[in-house]
């Protein structure tokens, strides 16, 4: 069987990391979380003290990150230049800074790059806001997944708690609907809906429905 490429876009918790990881497994394809590898540079300039509104130095930071996705049972473990960030990278200072750190071009640029050369061989399932419009315009599955603010919260809020992380609904909610804004209104590849995307309303539906519903796409593509 072919191996193509399924690119999953929305906003900020849509639950599309946990549907990614399911039919990356189901499939035995590559799953990449496209917004680690911005976490993971937020959390390096977070450390060094670069500005996040620095484009230039943040671009010479990422040249000196070495950014690793690793699979793992459990999903996926990231390191940053050999450290293990996979928690504190989930964590409210990189969640708040993260959406600043992703409006500068040349970083952008250059984790495209980085994303791109992962994808190249195909077999790959990779989640963010501009993989469908931007990274993988070929891509031939695109799904865009969403769900109401709330659900997104309420979602988030019970990860949060089950992860033992403190957190508060109300202001997930102030910080989930801030991070779409910075995301839906930069200028440099916002989060849109690709025009050959499927949209999936995640809200009322479980993982395992919303899994199905792309499993059937992947089956017309594949
Ligand atoms: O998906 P996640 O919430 O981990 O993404 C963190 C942030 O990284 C997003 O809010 C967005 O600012 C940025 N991002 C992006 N492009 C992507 C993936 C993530 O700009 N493809």
């Amino acid at each position: 069987k072919q191996r193509i490429n399924i690119a999953i876009d929305g906003p900020a918790a849509a639950g599309k990391s946990t549907v990614a990881k399911l039919i990356a497994r189901r499939l035995s394809y590559v799953y990449i979380d496209t917004g680690a590898m911005y976490r993971a540079l937020t959390y390096r300039a977070l450390q060094c003290g670069v500005d996040v509104h620095d484009e230039q130095a943040l671009l010479s930071l990422l040249r000196h990150t070495h950014i690793e996705l690793q699979p793992s049972p459990q999903g996926q473990l990231v390191f940053v230049n050999g450290e293990d960030v996979t928690d504190i990278i989930r964590g409210e200072a990189v969640t708040n800074a993260v959406s600043f750190v992703a409006q500068h071009p040349l970083v952008r640029e250059e984790m495209v790059a980085r994303q791109r050369a992962m994808a190249k061989g195909g077999g790959v399932v990779m989640d963010g806001r501009d993989i469908g419009t931007n990274v993988l315009p070929n891509a031939e599955v695109k799904i865009f997944l969403k769900a109401s603010v709330e659900e997104r919260a309420r979602r988030r809020h019970e990860e949060n708690i089950a992860r033992g992380f403190p957190s508060d609904f109300e202001t997930l909610k102030e910080e989930i609907a801030r991070r779409d804004r910075l995301d839906s209104e930069r200028e440099t590849a916002p989060l849109r809906k690709a025009p050959d995307a499927v949209e999936i309303d995640t809200t009322s539906l479980s993982v395992e429905e919303v899994a199905a519903r792309i499993m059937e796409v992947v089956n017309e593509r594949i």
